[in-house]
Formats: C-alpha cells, structure tokens, sequence
C-alpha cells in the first residue's frame, strides 16, 4: 500500500491535468449535435485505460452511446470488483450563467470548474488513476473489472441489454461507484440508498390552431392554463401526492431509523442561505433531509408553449407541454408510478382539452446493507483516509443501473462517493474540490486493500 500512496502523490499533477484533458470533450449525451464528441470521450477514455494497465479494453457499439469495458483479472482465487462509472454528462445551458466555459476547466480556489468536473468525470477517473497506482506498484490486490457507460444522464436505456448479454464477462462480488456525494469534506459519508425515478413529459392540447385572445378569449378551454390547473392539482396544500394509490407501496421507516438519520448534520439555515431562500417547503410532517430521501417526489421539470418571443402577441395557444419527474422511494416500482400517473392525468383533463402523457425513462430505488463485507471496506477506506467513521446517508438523486446490477449479476453496489451537494452537478458553474479528487484516488486503493481481507 505504500507504494501505492508514493505513486499516487509522486504523479498527483499529471492526474489532474488528465482529467482536464478528459472534461475538455462535451460528451453531452442528450444532445445528438455532441455525437462525435461524445464517441471521442469513449475512445480517449478506452486509451487512458489501456494506458493505466488494463487488459481487453473495448469499445461497444450500442443503439446509442458506446460502451467502454476492460479488466484486470490477477487471481481467480481473490474478489472480483466491478468498477461502473459514467463518461456522458448533461447539457451545459444556460451558459450565460457560467463564470467560464463549461468545457474549458479552470482551476480556482482549489476547485476545478467544468461540466461533468464531478458528475462523473472526476469522480470515475479517480478509479482509472487508483487503479493505474495499484498496478504500478504491484500492489493490486482483488481482480478488477471496468464499466463505463455514455448514456447514464438519459436514463442508461442501453446498458441493460448489455448487462444481460454479458453478465458472465461482468461476474464479480461487488459494484463500486463513484458518483454520490460526501456530507462535507470532514465528514465522510456512504450513501446507501438512492431514489428511483419515473419521468413523463406530458401534451395538452386545446382548440387545433393558436387563436386571437380576444376573439376566442373566455369560451374555450387554454391548455396552458388547464395544465397549470392540472398540475396544481397533483399536490394538496400538506405537499401531498393526490394521485391515487401513489402511496400504497412507500417503505414506512420505523421512529428509530428516522431519528438516527436526522442526526446526520445539517443546517438549514446553511441550506437556505446556500440557496438564497427565506424558507424550505415540502411534505408536511417530514424533514429536509427525510424529504430528500426516504420520500417520493413530484416535479415540474420544464413547461412550454404559447408566446415567448419578445413583446406581447395576444394568443391562445392550441397546444402546452410539461416535463415531470416523479423520485421513487422503497418499494415503490417506476412502471407501477408511471400507469398510475398516466391514468390520473388523463381522469382530470379539463371539458375541450385532450392530454397525451408520454413516458420517459424510468429507474428503481435502491437500498444498500451495512452489514456487508463491502460497507465495511468502504467504511475502513475513508476512515483511514479522511480519519473519521463514514456515516451511512441516503441521497435524493437516481442512479438506474444499480437495482439491475442486483437483479442481473446479483451484485451488491457500494456507493462510494466524494463529491459534495455543493459541487453544482446538473447546474451551471459545475466544480470538483482538488482536495476530493485526489482524496478519492486515495482512499480507493484502500477499499480494494480492507475487501479483499473482509472477503
Ligand atoms: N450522479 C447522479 C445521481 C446522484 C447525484 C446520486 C447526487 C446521488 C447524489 C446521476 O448522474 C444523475 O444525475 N442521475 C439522474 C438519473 C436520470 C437521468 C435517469 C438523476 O438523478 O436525475
Ligand atoms: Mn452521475
Ligand atoms: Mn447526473
């Protein structure tokens, strides 16, 4: 191991002036205008890790973003590790708001600012580097696997084809992922549950063609103001769901396990003066942190229609549109959500309009033991490295692929991540801490070290 950590601070600049290189391609999966950029993040990654030791690198044609695989595969008598992570990031807009370009990294103030710079460049090339480390210094001490894919920010609709024609190739004791945060940079934390997620987008349409304000103002129905309508209905005035049977399968923690988890430290009035508001909302009865976590959510991601030009156009228009997310929680089943939505939606469709839901991607929540040789690796890891206990803690967010690795390989996913809620993910002014970076590539070896004992 200490070969490994001198290799590791030995060649510290070079790490991070290669992640630059790797966030400087606008690998924007959403986005088709970004295609070419996109297949050349697979290749520079493909190469990087060729070039770290990694035997069978490939890169795997899907219906849409590649795929890019590779292994390391010592000792069929130790554990095998299987390292997912996710090259694609989300689109860079609004870029008026970025303080510099999304793809230009800069480092300021110990934090390198780009898109994808935490969300998940950074933090899964930290494993290519560790990886890079540990073979360097042939101090590689389980058999490791790598999974990186290019569609995880449009919902991974791909990977499970792949997981399932290769789940042989793909075998292994353990998923570890990078791509959660830590509670700050003193306190380590282990997320152990993510959110499951059902995403709709839906179309309301009124009269067949937009029409003079006047003329027709007051005798039809406005499907901008029926989906406001609708939508405002979705939630009664305690910021409950209203959808019937939304509920029926929500996990109940016990008074115990919720106590324990209001402990975790926060401070709202860090929360609310990070966000620049006087006051949180959300489901009566419940917690900031329990309503980020162990409670299902409904959203307005995006609305259009109508005039939005410059001026004013007086009209009304035929058709309006809304993106909605919906996060799951145990046990809740992302189809089940979806059909449940779709029903309702289309039940409360105001007299002279039709509504159209269309469903998106989807992904299930996830709850992972403590109780594991795995929890445990990743637990004695960061607290080697960062000299304190990780505490166990839920994130809102959704990772889709994790419920499939269970019910595909049968494997079980640490959620060992060190990015902070702060880092802006998915926002502009995207950023990664240094301090993580490195401490990431640090603390990995680690958890290869305490598994391969533990296991
Ligand atoms: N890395 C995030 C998920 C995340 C963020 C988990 C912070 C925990 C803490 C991931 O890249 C992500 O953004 N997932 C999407 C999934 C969706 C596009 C299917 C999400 O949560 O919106
Ligand atoms: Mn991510
Ligand atoms: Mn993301």
């Amino acid at each position: 191991m200490q070969n490994t950590q001198s290799f590791i601070k030995d060649n510290g600049q070079r790490f991070v002036d290669e992640l630059l290189d790797f966030l400087r391609i606008p690998s924007v999966s959403a986005d088709s205008a970004y295609d070419a950029d996109t297949r050349r993040t697979a290749e520079w990654l493909a190469g990087r890790l060729t070039a770290a030791g990694a035997d069978g690198v490939a890169i795997h044609e899907t219906d849409g973003h590649p795929i890019v695989s590779g292994h390391k595969l010592i000792d069929s008598m130790l554990p095998t590790v299987l390292v997912y992570g996710h090259y694609d990031v989300q689109p860079p807009d609004p870029l008026e708001l970025w303080t510099s370009p999304p793809f230009e990294p800069v480092i300021k103030d110990g934090n390198i600012y780009a898109r994808g710079a935490c969300d998940d460049k950074g933090q899964m090339y930290m494993h290519v580097k560790a990886f890079e480390a540990m073979q360097a210094s042939g101090e590689l001490s389980c058999n490791v696997k790598f999974l990186f894919e290019g569609e995880e920010e449009v919902g991974s609709v791909n990977l499970e084809g792949y997981l399932k024609e290769h789940a042989k190739d793909l075998a292994c004791d353990v998923v570890l992922v990078s791509d959660t945060s830590i509670l700050d940079n003193d306190t380590p934390s282990i997320t152990v549950g993510l959110r499951g997620l059902s995403y709709v987008e839906v179309e309301v349409t009124g009269p067949n063609r937009d029409l003079h304000s006047g003329t027709y103002g007051g005798a039809v129905s406005n499907p901008i103001n029926s989906l406001c309508e609708m939508i405002a209905s979705l939630k009664d005035e305690r910021g409950h769901i209203t959808i019937p049977g939304f509920y029926d399968d929500v996990e109940v923690l016990s008074v115990e396990d919720r106590a324990a988890m209001n402990e975790a430290p926060f401070d709202l009035k860090d929360y609310q003066e990070d966000l620049e508001i006087d006051s949180v909302r959300g489901e009566e009865g419940y917690t900031t942190i329990e309503r980020t976590s162990i409670r299902p959510t409904l959203d307005v991601n995006g609305m259009w229609g109508g005039y939005i030009g410059e001026g004013a156009k007086t009209v009304l228009p035929s058709k309006a549109y809304a993106k909605i997310s919906m996060r799951l929680v145990p046990h809740q089943n992302s189809d089940k959500i979806t059909e449940l939505f779709q029903q309702h939606f289309e039940s409360i469709a105001p007299a002279g309009t039709k509504v159209v839901v269309k469903p998106h991607h989807g992904g299930e929540p996830v709850v992972t033991p403590t109780d594991t040789a795995e929890y445990k690796a990743a637990a004695m890891a960061m607290n080697e490295t960062f000299g304190r206990k990780p505490i166990p803690s839920r994130a809102g967010g959704s990772i889709p692929i994790v419920a499939l690795f269970e019910q595909i390989l049968s494997a079980k996913t640490v959620l060992m991540g060190f990015g902070l809620d702060s880092d802006n993910i998915h926002s502009p002014n995207e950023k990664y801490g240094l301090f993580n970076y490195h401490k990431g590539i640090e603390t990995i070896p680690y958890f290869f070290h305490y598994y391969k004992q533990l296991k």
